[in-house]
């Protein structure tokens, strides 16, 4: 159900180009006029500016570009996803408040968002920066009724989203380096950290993590990775608005993952390999055991990916990274 704060929102931006009494208002969302007035307090704390005028009503003049659990919920057009939704200005890691609202039973669909993140976490045990207000810091529940080996799927799947989203806004196509770092100009611009709480044959959840670079700058950018990490503002030598770019995302996603669950990983496998990284190429891929020089050669109907070793012999790999 609608908070009244978001009915409120709603009814402010349907009547944009006009007034609205405080009257109409309080008989259509069934609250108090003085409660109406609350509520527009807090909207301006959250950057809307909105105009009273004595005997015509109110009006909405601008909507914020501030991301706050408002703002991204604020005409975002999906069924499910962010519909619980939680903001923190400062968390250690999203990923972290993500398993926790998990195990206490946070639905399908939540989103976990943060303007930093104090302990981001990335692959492999390492770090992820996440500047201040500059980039998406991103977590969702998912509880899909798949089996836990096919959860790497919704990784790639994730990847495919944002490349869309990516070129869509920006007209850049991005590339994907398997399983699911994206690059512009081959330099990663987000990583997507898939954790999961599962059983031997059943998924209780997953913490799907995402960290996009949007408006760093390279001075921003930690000298250990200057040379291999970008943002969309350094690509486009323009700001762009991250809660904007959020709900892009959380619509695109919402679709995809709805027809990969309809229709299986196929349509989700094709639009991976159309933004591939270096298939064809020989390049140097480090597993568990062993770095080694190899030609890419796709990707499985199920998403791992295939190799040609040294001696010609093709391989398939479920965990490896592909080094830079
Ligand atoms: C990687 O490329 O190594 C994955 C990086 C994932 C970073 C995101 S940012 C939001 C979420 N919270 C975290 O602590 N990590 C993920």
């Amino acid at each position: 159900m609608k908070s009244t704060r978001n009915l409120l929102i709603e009814l402010l931006e349907k009547n944009k180009d006009n007034y609205i009494s405080g009257q109409h208002m309080s008989n259509k969302l069934g609250v108090s006029r003085s409660a109406i007035w609350k509520h527009m307090k807090e909207l301006e704390k959250d950057g809307y500016e909105i105009i009273g005028v004595p005997k015509k009503g109110y009006q909405i003049t601008r909507f914020p570009s501030k991301v706050s659990e408002n703002t991204i919920q604020w005409g975002l057009n999906t069924k499910w996803l962010g519909k619980n939704l939680v903001h923190k200005e400062s968390i250690e890691s999203t990923q972290i408040l993500g398993h926790q609202l998990a195990i206490e039973g946070s639905k399908h669909g939540t989103v976990i968002v943060a303007d930093t993140q104090t302990a981001g976490k990335g692959r492999m045990e390492r770090k992820w920066y996440s500047t201040n207000g500059q980039g998406i810091w991103m977590s969702m529940i998912l509880r899909p009724t798949l089996l836990p080996h096919q959860a790497p799927q919704i990784t790639l799947l994730a990847a495919t989203v944002l490349a869309d989203v990516i070129k869509e806004q920006t007209g850049i196509v991005p590339s994907i380096k398997w399983p699911n770092d994206v690059l512009i100009n081959d330099k990663k611009i987000s990583g997507i950290l898939t954790e999961m709480q599962a059983e031997q044959d059943c998924i209780q959840y997953i913490i799907l993590g995402i960290g996009i670079n949007i408006n760093q700058t390279i001075d921003h950018l930690p000298d250990d990775i200057k040379e291999i990490a970008t943002s969309l503002k350094i690509e486009t030598e323009k700001d762009w608005n991250i809660r904007d770019f959020i709900q892009h995302f959380l619509v695109r996603f919402e679709q995809v993952y709805q027809l990969f669950l309809d229709n299986g990983f196929s349509s989700v496998k094709q639009s991976w390999e159309s933004y591939a990284y270096k298939i064809g190429q020989t390049v140097t891929i480090q597993t568990f055991h062993k770095k080694s020089q190899a030609k890419l050669v796709g990707i499985k109907a199920d998403g791992a990916l295939i190799i040609e070793n040294e001696s010609g012999k093709k391989e398939t790999l479920y965990s490896a990274e592909i080094q830079w």
